[in-house]
């Protein structure tokens, strides 16, 4: 290069910064401190806006629910009782909450009454891997709280403790997309309902839940008290199965 044109070039250099240095502090223009993100600010923003697939969504929940504290619950459980099945289930079952053996196990209804819910299941012509299960408090209500090793020491989720939790499972059914839930009992009725009906009045009504059809039955729990329900529960099933295979109800 011609030893002008390197003169004019560092001329040139010399206006702009003599310019630049000119200018009063106003006058500089300044990027607002949000819109200046790092690199790693913007790949963490990226990462959010990812697409998840609904595997990777139920797991980044089981992981907020394994470490929640939102009620005492959680600092009594042995562990979170998320919930068990297909992701793309047509049919969801909501029990009231984990007793001793699902607190032990961290699965949903794998104690006796669970035993008896797999049955109806197969009955119906599903499997617990074809159809979604959960209740509508994932950690074990104790009543003594300091005991979870007892036996015989569950009871009712209280009205709090179910409101608190059941934005969980709202995201559950979010993600799943149910076509319809069978609410397992009076507490996981009342509580996602809202109704003081006994539960011997409400089963089998179909109602509704966040656009989708609910119908209401009995625990299992109450037929192994009361083997006189279950003809109750399978008619109410029945109704469920007709609306799976038809879309009537
Ligand atoms: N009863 C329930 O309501 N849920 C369980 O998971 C087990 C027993």
């Amino acid at each position: 290069m011609k030893q002008s044109k390197y003169l004019k070039i560092l001329n040139l250099s010399k206006i702009t910064l003599e310019e630049y240095l000119n200018w009063g502090e106003a006058e500089i223009p300044k990027m607002p401190i949000e819109k200046r993100t790092s690199t790693e600010e913007s790949m963490k923003i990226k990462q959010s806006e990812k697409v998840l697939s609904p595997k990777e969504k139920l797991e980044a929940l089981k992981r907020t629910i394994d470490s929640c504290k939102e009620c005492a619950l959680g600092k009594s459980r042995l562990n979170a009782v998320v919930g068990v099945g297909s992701l793309t289930a047509d049919l969801m079952f909501v029990g009231e909450g984990p007793g001793f053996d699902e607190d032990h196990k961290g699965e949903p209804f794998v104690g006796k009454a669970g035993q008896l819910l797999t049955k109806i299941i197969e009955a119906m012509g599903y499997t617990r891997e074809t159809v979604y299960i959960a209740n509508i408090v994932k950690c074990h209500p104790m009543i003594d709280p300091a005991n979870p090793e007892k036996r015989s020491n569950d009871r009712p989720p209280a009205p709090l403790e179910m409101e608190t939790c059941r934005h969980y499972l709202d995201k559950q059914i979010e993600i799943i997309k149910p076509k319809i839930i069978v609410t397992l009992g009076a507490s996981s009725t009342r509580g996602l309902l809202y109704s003081e009906e006994p539960i011997s009045k409400i089963r089998g009504v179909v109602k509704e839940y966040k656009g989708v059809k609910l119908i209401p039955t009995y625990h299992p729990a109450a037929l192994l008290r009361s083997p006189n329900l279950k003809k109750f529960v399978w008619d109410d099933m029945k109704r469920v199965t007709h609306y799976l295979d038809t879309g009537e109800i």
